[in-house]
């Protein structure tokens, strides 16, 4: 029997909205995720050109019918009354995700993470999708490891997942890079807490979570993603092991 709050990893196939019933009340310390987007109704399919391989624009099959709504008990439930809640969140949701979380928190805030390789615009119109919104909710008593002033800003800046930590295959197209999601880890949790994500596509926030010693629940619903989570996460737990021994 196992025990997503005592066990080290925890890692849950199926629909998230169903398993996160198996997760006991106040017992999250930091729920970070990367939700659908709900963006297929403005995408126009991949870009095609004769002179290199296609860039992705498509939709994902997954990336539909999400509301933050369908999340907000269950989300609540689980968390700590200290703990942090941080989101990937698309355009188009933010005024969502603010008008359900912002009178449930003490503070709504939003974190931008700026890529320094996007999509590029061939016909330069309009900009460049460069920088993607992460909503950041916490209560008093919330965790924060800050050091200095210049580490508190509310941006983080890499490029997109590259080669090699990009997996080939499955080929997931919205993996998040590992440095952004330990440096949210690193300084809204500490070591031994519990990290949940819900939505973990191919697990790099499992990933993050182990490299920096803490708990982790992962739950995803595609099972192919799911198989690749479990693998790259169980690595970095062995990594993590032999780099303390
Ligand atoms: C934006 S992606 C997350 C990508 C992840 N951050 C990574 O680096 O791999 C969202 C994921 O949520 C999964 N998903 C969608 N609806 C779900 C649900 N109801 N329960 C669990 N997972 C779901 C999708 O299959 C997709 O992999």
């Amino acid at each position: 029997m196992t025990n997503p709050v005592t066990d080290e990893l925890t890692l849950l196939q199926g629909d998230c909205v169903e398993l996160l019933r198996q997760v006991p009340d106040a017992s999250v310390d930091l729920l970070l995720t990367d939700p659908p987007y709900n963006l297929s109704p403005y995408s126009t399919g991949n870009m095609r050109f004769k002179w290199r391989a296609d860039i992705n624009n498509d939709l994902a099959e997954w990336d539909q019918h999400f509301d933050p709504g369908d999340i907000q008990d269950e989300f609540l439930r689980v968390l700590k009354p200290t703990g942090n809640l941080f989101a990937f969140c698309s355009y188009n949701l933010l005024g969502r995700w603010h008008e359900i979380f912002d009178p449930l928190f003490d503070t709504f805030q939003f974190f931008v993470w700026h890529k320094t390789n996007p999509v590029p615009k061939i016909r330069k119109q309009g900009f460049l999708n460069s920088c993607e919104l992460i909503v950041c909710m916490w209560n008093k008593q919330h965790t924060w490891n800050f050091g200095r002033q210049n580490e508190m800003h509310n941006f983080f800046e890499s490029s997109i997942c590259m080669s090699p930590e990009r997996l080939k295959e499955p080929k997931h197209p919205t993996q998040k890079p590992v440095g952004l999601l330990k440096h949210l880890i690193g300084i809204a949790s500490n070591p031994g807490d519990v990290v949940l994500d819900p939505f973990m596509g191919v697990g790099s926030t499992g990933v993050a979570a182990h490299a920096l010693g803490r708990r982790f629940i992962g739950m995803e619903l595609n099972e192919e993603y799911f198989d690749a989570a479990g693998q790259r996460i169980r690595k970095a737990q062995s990594e993590a092991t032999t780099a303390t021994a």
